[in-house]
């Protein structure tokens, strides 16, 4: 793969870069391709010390030589390559990503098919994009990926990207004694790491501009960064090994499509995070609050989870849900001491508009906490939701 040889054809007034099998050779400069073809050179893909490709001059003859080996050779060797490494290999992968569930760690949950497609996805060095509603382990599933897998992380907000020219690619400044000088960006210095997981958080939030420039790099087929929009500018092309993983909140419907344009989610595979149910959400939260008191972390799940479902409805008097998020804000709440009132006080009601008097998201959100407030002044026989709901006031434990 390292061995890359290509070929200058000159067409018209272009210079087009071809390899041995005549397939045009993407991510050369043009002044590279057309100082080739001046002085009757071929062009070898190298790997430089810091592992950052380049293409270097080399003598006509060295393409000739691959050229003469003509294409039955070639794929005979591969052939025989194929019986002899790469099934080896390819048992150790399985062998990974079988036991991979093993390794995730429990703070993060995520059923083990999802988890297993996650690392698979990475370790085939495919492009992930994470969806799922807002606050269900999207990030966190991401930097746990890799943590595990224990390769270099980058990390992107590019929902808070005001300016995604200098933030993925760079910064011109001019000084007095040096001239015009390019600062290249992190996002750059992560593309050239080879083997890196690159977190693209938010991308369907990001600036229609940070999508154009992420067009290339996360093409499997070009893998590039060109730093200009010129066509001699420099191109960094994406080391060997880097994944990326994308996140977009855009719930479980899949409505990205409406958002991003469908060519730039065509260049990654989707993981779909589930959103937990009662029982995971309990579990979750007395793993991170072991000393808080349980019968509250217990309400807290029962009221987050019940607004996913009745969010769901197409009558529903909320149009948000309490996300796992927020569950887990609410049981540090718990865990300093917070009662359930005060709880819903600070993290509840202000995710659900006033608007409507007593028929808003708030009023709705009132009495779903009221069921687990024990209040001398409300007569239990008057709180109910659901009018067919005859469990209504009876507590979880
Ligand atoms: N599936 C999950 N497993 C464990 N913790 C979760 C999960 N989903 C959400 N959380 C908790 O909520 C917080 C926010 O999750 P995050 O990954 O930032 O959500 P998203 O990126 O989907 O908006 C996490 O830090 C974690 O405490
Ligand atoms: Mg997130």
């Amino acid at each position: 793969m390292s061995e890359i040889i290509a070929k200058v054809e000159k067409n018209k007034t272009r210079f087009k870069a071809v390899d041995a099998d005549g397939n045009v050779v993407d991510g050369i400069s043009a002044s590279m391709r057309r100082k080739a073809f001046d002085n009757n050179k071929a062009l070898q893909r190298a790997i430089g010390k810091t592992g950052r490709p380049f293409w270097r001059l080399v003598s006509i003859e060295e393409f000739a030589s691959v050229d003469t080996k003509s294409a039955p050779t070639t794929e005979r060797d591969e052939a025989s390559m194929e019986i002899n490494e790469i099934p080896e290999k390819h048992t150790e992968i399985v062998d990974f990503i079988k036991n991979s569930y093993s390794i995730k760690p429990r703070k993060l949950f995520m059923s083990e098919t999802k988890w297993k497609y996650l690392v698979r996805s990475a370790v085939r060095g495919k492009n992930v994009m994470m969806t799922g509603n807002s606050g269900c382990g999207k990030t966190l599933a991401s930097k746990t990926l890799a943590e595990v897998l224990d390769r270099p992380f980058y990390y992107f907000n590019l929902g808070a990207t005001q300016d995604p020219r200098s933030a993925l690619i760079g910064n011109t400044h001019f000084k007095k004694d040096t001239g015009t000088v390019f600062s290249e960006s992190s996002f750059i210095k992560a593309i050239r790491t080879p083997n890196s997981i690159i977190l693209l958080d938010e991308l369907s939030r990001a600036h229609p501009d940070a999508w154009n420039i992420l067009m290339t790099p996360l093409d499997p087929l070009q893998r590039y960064v060109r730093l200009d929009e010129s066509e001699d500018s420099e191109v960094v092309p994406v080391a060997d090994g880097v994944t990326f993983v994308a996140t977009a909140n855009v719930g479980n419907e899949y409505t990205s499509t409406r958002v991003m344009d469908r060519a730039l989610l065509d260049r990654f595979v989707t993981v779909e995070m589930d959103e937990l149910d009662y029982e995971e959400e309990v579990q979750l939260l007395k793993l991170l609050y072991p000393d808080a008191d349980i019968n509250m972390l217990g309400v807290i799940s029962e009221i987050t989870t019940e607004t996913r479902k009745v969010v769901r409805h197409s009558d529903s008097k909320i149009t948000d849900s309490l996300s796992t998020r927020s569950a887990v804000e609410m049981a540090g709440l718990a865990y300093d001491g917070f009662e359930l009132k005060e709880i819903a006080e600070a993290a509840i009601y202000p995710h659900f508009s006033e608007d409507g008097g007593s028929d808003s998201e708030r009023t709705f959100m009132k009495q779903v906490v009221q069921k687990y407030v024990y209040d001398e002044n409300t007569p239990e026989d008057l709180i109910s939701i659901n009018p067919d709901e005859t469990k209504g006031d009876t507590p979880p434990y």
